[in-house]
This record gives structure tokens, C-alpha cells and sequence, in this order.
């Protein structure tokens, strides 16, 4: 992964963090794009402790707001050449009634699914395309795959 140009959406905490590390370890610059810049730049002292690297830097992106995903989006063009991986790890899953910034129910409104894009990390995606898809960039999604097999959401519960 030398020089390789990542970005690991709430690379802050879990299976982000574990992945920015993992990415550090291997060479590449790490972009740990996450709502929380204290705690991004927290993980990041811990991981460049960890691993060495120089090369880890913190933007703010909150998923839950168009605006911030295309602030992010433009602040990232403007600072690197290129994108090579994007991991679209942030998610989040929550019965009660939340909405986004703009208004949308907040599980759909910040939540990827590779069949049905939905708006924050889609949102992402488009606002990056440029540098996104071309021939080598990789997109990695985390989602729960398995989540469609448990039990439904409660429905009723949610006001
Ligand atoms: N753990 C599992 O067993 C499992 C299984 C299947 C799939 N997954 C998926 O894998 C991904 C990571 O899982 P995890 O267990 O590491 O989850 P986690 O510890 O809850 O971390 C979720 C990350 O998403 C960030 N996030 C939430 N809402 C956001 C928003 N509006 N804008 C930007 N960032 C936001 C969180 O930021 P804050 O720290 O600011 O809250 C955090 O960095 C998730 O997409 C999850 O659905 C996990």
C-alpha cells in the first residue's frame, strides 16, 4: 500500500480504526474521515504510535449532512491527487426516530447499501467520482450483510 491515498470513513473507532492501522502499517496515507475531529485526532496519535506512520490525517465528515459530505468531498480534492481506496465503513443502525440534517429518517439517511444506494455515503461516492472511478480506485463497503436475516426491525416502535 505505498503511497496509496485511502480514506476510511469513522476510521475513529471499531473496525475503521482496526482498518486505518492496518492500512498505516502497510505504507499508505490514511485520510480518518469522521464526525468527531477530537476523537479522529485521538485515534490518530494512537495508531502513529502504533505504527510509525506519518502519514495519517484527520477531515471532518458527518454522513448525516449533504453539506458535510460535500464539504468533505471538496476538501479532499483540494488537498490530494488522488483517491486509490475509499472504505465505507461509517454506519449506523438505531430504532428510534432520528432524522438527519436534511431531514431523512437517519438509517437511511447515512447508511450505504450496494444495492440501493442511499443518500450520505452515495452521496460520497458521487461527490468524489472524479477521483473515485477511474481504472484502479477500490471502493470497499462494510454493511451487515446478515441483517436482512434477523429479526424485523420494530416498526411500531419507531415514532
Ligand atoms: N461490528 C460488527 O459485527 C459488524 C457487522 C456487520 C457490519 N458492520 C458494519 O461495519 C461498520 C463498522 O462497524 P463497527 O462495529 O466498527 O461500528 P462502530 O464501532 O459503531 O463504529 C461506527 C462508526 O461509524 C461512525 N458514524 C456513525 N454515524 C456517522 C455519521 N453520521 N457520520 C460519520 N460517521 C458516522 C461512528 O462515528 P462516532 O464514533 O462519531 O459515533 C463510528 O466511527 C458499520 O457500517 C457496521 O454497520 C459491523
Amino acid at each position: 500500500m505505498n503511497n496509496k491515498i485511502t480514506v476510511v470513513t469513522g476510521g475513529n473507532t471499531g473496525i475503521g480504526k482496526a482498518t486505518v492501522a492496518g492500512l498505516a502499517q502497510r505504507g499508505a496515507t490514511v485520510v480518518i474521515a469522521c464526525r468527531d475531529v477530537a476523537r479522529g485526532n485521538a485515534a490518530r496519535d494512537e495508531i502513529a504510535a502504533s505504527t510509525g506512520s506519518s502519514a495519517l490525517h484527520v477531515m471532518p465528515l458527518d454522513l448525516a449532512s449533504l453539506a458535510s459530505v460535500r464539504a468533505f468531498a471538496a476538501a479532499f480534492l483540494a488537498r490530494f491527487p488522488r483517491l486509490d481506496v475509499l472504505v465505507a465503513n461509517a454506519g449506523v443502525m438505531t430504532e428510534r426516530r432520528q432524522v438527519t440534517a436534511d431531514g431523512l429518517e437517519m438509517n437511511f439517511g447515512v447508511n450505504h447499501d450496494a444495492k440501493e444506494k442511499k443518500p450520505g455515503k452515495a452521496a460520497l461516492d458521487d461527490a468524489l467520482a472524479e477521483r473515485l472511478w477511474t481504472e484502479t480506485e477500490r471502493l470497499v463497503a462494510c454493511a451487515a450483510s446478515t441483517a436482512p436475516a434477523a429479526k424485523p426491525a420494530a416498526v411500531e416502535r419507531m415514532d
